[in-house]
């Protein structure tokens, strides 16, 4: 393994790779994993193993209604997962955090709550015929389809703000993209193909400016920046962000929506079902107050446990220490990467303006051959649309191969991609 130290590289990297059992796996052929797919899920550590296996050894129960001591542990052990993620985000109070299943649920829940009047009949947010709402060609298909879905079910226009050709959002005709008719701006932190990091006091100023809602996909960026959600201008906060477990060390079937509390108060139902209600009669019901009222049926109980270990141990190594660390990986990968002959870079290649993931071409080899010559190296990279196709068709191509790394990543793992990069190149005889 290089011994090589970037500026900005965590300092106690071997310590933390420890904490991470798989890292040690070996694979067929006697390969080291060399996981470079961070983007798509993230590592787990032990911590995040041990608290899960705990609480299903020791305290499972299902939550708020069950009588008993483990239904109380279960409760307390579930509650406590929404505190650490409220923490975590600098949440200005715990009952704006809301369990998904997902990211994508996330936003579907929002997407879906604007399409109707609340339980009074008052319909403040309501988006409705002649309404905007404003997306991004950057966006994963699920910060896409919901809108797609809200536009087309209540007749209002759908836009979307274009790209550079350096992979950053042109926001040239902001002004013409964001007026009076926008009910809603919704785009990503940070892109889980082109990697850009978006300017998102900037967006949400000047769409609070005509009173639109912000959502915020920060899927790519809660793993790497820190958010501290209370600490922001009131008119540079989003009003809704999302997020999903897995992508910050924790586990899967678990997301979060953090939405304003005044909103979420005012806001619909999504999804019906037992702990959403107040009460239920035949003919009708009420319903629980935040954040329960968005939390149908049996939520994600030890998915919330593990996500509050998740959470806590990135703080404990602490976000801008990973943030920096992500940095000096993507600039040491940018340069590996350009040195790779007929093989382009999509995306800024400054990696100051974005994350750690890094999507590529490389003329002459499909992107599925390029994953499955990396991965005969034990080399783990994603390739195809990413659930990002606008985005890729906006640089005239189907696919791509993407590199992401994260916390764990180590300068010696870049050098195993260049090489199988260089390999791969040798193998399709490309001269
Ligand atoms: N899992 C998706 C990705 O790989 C979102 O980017």
């Amino acid at each position: 393994m290089s011994d090589l130290v970037l500026p900005g590289l965590l300092d106690d990297l071997a310590v933390i790779r420890q904490d991470f059992p798989i890292l040690e796996r070996m694979l067929a052929g006697g390969q080291p994993l060399v996981y470079l797919d961070s983007a798509n899920t993230s590592q787990k550590p032990q911590v995040v193993i041990d608290a899960m296996v705990d609480h299903l050894e020791r305290h499972n129960a299902n939550i708020a209604r069950a009588m008993h001591q483990l239904g109380a542990e279960a409760t307390e052990a579930f509650e406590a997962g929404r505190d650490k993620v409220a923490a975590f985000l600098g949440a200005p109070s715990r009952d704006e955090v809301i369990f998904t299943k997902n990211a994508s649920e996330a936003l579907n829940l929002v997407a879906n709550v604007l399409a109707w009047p609340n339980a009074s009949g008052g319909a403040p947010f309501q988006v409705g015929e002649g309404d905007d709402v404003v997306i991004t060609e950057m966006e994963h298909h699920s910060n896409i389809v919901p809108w797609q879905l809200l536009t087309q079910r209540t007749g209002a226009n759908l836009k979307w703000f274009g790209l550079t050709d350096g992979g950053e959002l042109d926001l040239s005709n902001i002004d013409s993209l964001i007026t009076e008719t926008t009910k809603v701006v919704a785009f990503t932190w940070v892109s889980n193909m082109l990697g850009t990091i978006n300017p998102v006091a900037e967006l949400t100023r000047r769409a609070h400016a005509v009173g639109a809602l912000v959502v915020v996909d920060a899927s790519q960026a809660a793993p790497q920046l820190a958010i501290d959600l209370a600490a922001m201008a009131p008119e540079e906060r989003p009003d809704f962000v999302v997020f999903t477990g897995h992508k910050v060390v924790g586990p899967t079937g678990i997301g979060v929506l953090w939405g304003r509390g005044d909103l979420l108060e005012q806001l619909p139902p999504f999804l019906g079902g037992g702990e959403m209600i107040a009460t239920v009669t035949m003919e009708k019901s009420t319903y629980a107050g935040i954040p329960h009222r968005f939390e149908a049926g049996t939520p994600p109980i030890v998915e919330a446990v593990g996500l509050g270990a998740a959470v806590d141990y990135l703080g404990h190594v602490g976000l801008d220490r990973i943030h920096a660390h992500e940095q000096a990986i993507t600039a040491y990968a940018l340069e590996g990467l350009q040195t790779i002959k007929g093989l382009k870079v999509m995306g800024p290649l400054d990696a100051a303006k974005r994350g750690g993931a890094i999507s590529f071409e490389l003329e002459g080899v499909h992107p599925h051959d390029i994953a499955q010559v990396l991965d005969s190296r034990g080399i783990a990279v994603r390739a195809g649309h990413h659930c990002a196709k606008p985005a890729h068709a906006r640089f005239g191509v189907q696919a791509s191969t993407r590199m992401s790394s994260y916390l764990y990543t180590t300068p010696a793992e870049i050098d195993a991609l260049i090489e199988g990069l260089e390999y791969t190149r040798s193998y399709f005889k490309l001269g």
